[in-house]
C-alpha cells in the first residue's frame, strides 16, 4: 500500500530509540523526511545512520531534551526552516518510574508530569500552527496501555497518560474540520530497551535467561508474546497518512489484546527506573 507519505515532513520526539526510532523508520521508509531528537548524541548519530540507510527523503537528526521548552521550541522552528513545512508529529520521551501513589512523594508527582505530559503538550501546542497553517496534519501522542486502563503499580504512568489523552480528546473537539487528525498510541510491552532491561533485571534475580523472562512477561498476553516496535510503527505511519483521514480521536491499543482480555502484567523484582 502507497501511503502517500513522499514529501511529508514529520517530527518524532525521543526518536533515537525503541518506540520512536520504530515509527521514525517506518514513516522514512515511506519517504517521508524525518526530523528526530534525543539527549545521547551517540545513540541520536546511531539512529540518523540508520535511518538514512532506509530513507527515500531527509533525515535529520538533533539534540534536544523535550522537557526544555526553549530547546523544543528552536528545533521545531529550525525543521519548519529548514524543510519549510511541517505535517506529522508525534509526541514521546521516556517513562516515569513503577510504584503505588504512597511510593512517592508530590516532587516525584511533578517530575513525572515535567518529563512525559508536559513535553507532549508543549510540543503539541508549539506545532499546531504549522500543522493549521497547511490545513493538514497529524498528531500523534506516544502514550501507554495506562492511558486505557489502570495497571496496579504503574501509578504516574497512569496519570501523566490520561492527562495526554483528555488533551488530546480536547484537541479533537477544537480542531474539527481543521484537516489534522489526532490520536493517542497505547502500547504495552513491544520489546524495547526498557523491556530488555527488565528482562535482564529479572533474569540476574532469578538466575534464568532474558529469554525466558521476556516470555514469562508475555503470560497476560492472549497473543502469547511481546510485541515488536515495528507493529507500533506500521500502525504510526498509516495513521500519518492521507488513508487514515477519517480516524481521529482514538486510542490505539498494541497490546496483543492484554486490556481486551483483562490480565495484568506483573512487575514483581522490576527495577523501579526501569522504564526511563
Ligand atoms: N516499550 C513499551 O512496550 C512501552 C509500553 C508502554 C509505554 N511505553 C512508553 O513509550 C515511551 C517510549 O518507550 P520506549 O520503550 O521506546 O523507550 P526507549 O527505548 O527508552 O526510548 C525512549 C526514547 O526517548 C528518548 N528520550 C527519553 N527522554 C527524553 C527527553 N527528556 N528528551 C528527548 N528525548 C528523550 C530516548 O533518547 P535519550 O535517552 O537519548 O534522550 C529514546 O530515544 C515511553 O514513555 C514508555 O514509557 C512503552
Amino acid at each position: 500500500m502507497d501511503l502517500g507519505l513522499r514529501d511529508r515532513v514529520a517530527l518524532v520526539a525521543g526518536g533515537s530509540n525503541g518506540l520512536g526510532l520504530a515509527i521514525a523508520r517506518e514513516l522514512a521508509r515511506e519517504g517521508a523526511d524525518v526530523a528526530i531528537c534525543a539527549r545521547d548524541a551517540d545513540r541520536l548519530a546511531a539512529a540518523e545512520r540508520e535511518l538514512r540507510e532506509v530513507a527515500h527523503g531527509g533525515v535529520l537528526a538533533s539534540r534536544v531534551d523535550v522537557r526544555d521548552h526553549a530547546e523544543v521550541q528552536r528545533w521545531v522552528e529550525r525543521v519548519v526552516a529548514e524543510t519549510g513545512r511541517l505535517d506529522i508529529v508525534v509526541t514521546n520521551s521516556g517513562g516515569p518510574p513503577i510504584g503505588y501513589p504512597t511510593a512517592f512523594d508530590v516532587a516525584a508527582y511533578r517530575d513525572a508530569a515535567d518529563a512525559v505530559l508536559y513535553p507532549a503538550i508543549h510540543l503539541a501546542l508549539t506545532a499546531l500552527p504549522h500543522l493549521q497553517a497547511r490545513g493538514w496534519g497529524r498528531l500523534l501522542f506516544i502514550a501507554s496501555e495506562t492511558a486505557v486502563r489502570p495497571v496496579g503499580d504503574l501509578t504516574l504512568s497512569g496519570v501523566t497518560r490520561t492527562g495526554i489523552l483528555r488533551f488530546a480528546q480536547g484537541l479533537v473537539a477544537e480542531l474539527g474540520a481543521s484537516g489534522i487528525t489526532v490520536n493517542v498510541l497505547a502500547p504495552a510491552y513491544l520489546r524495547t530497551g526498557p523491556v530488555e532491561r527488565a528482562a535482564a533485571d529479572l533474569a540476574a534475580r532469578r538466575d534464568t535467561d532474558v529469554e525466558t523472562e521476556v516470555r514469562r512477561m508475555a503470560r497476560h498476553i492472549p497473543l502469547g508474546r511481546v510485541g515488536d516496535p515495528q507493529e507500533l510503527g506500521a500502525l504510526a505511519a498509516f495513521l500519518a497518512s492521507d488513508r487514515a483521514g477519517f480516524i481521529t480521536g482514538t486510542v490505539q491499543l498494541v497490546d496483543g489484546g492484554a486490556c481486551a482480555a483483562g490480565g495484568l502484567p506483573n512487575h514483581e523484582g522490576f527495577g523501579r527506573d526501569v522504564f526511563r
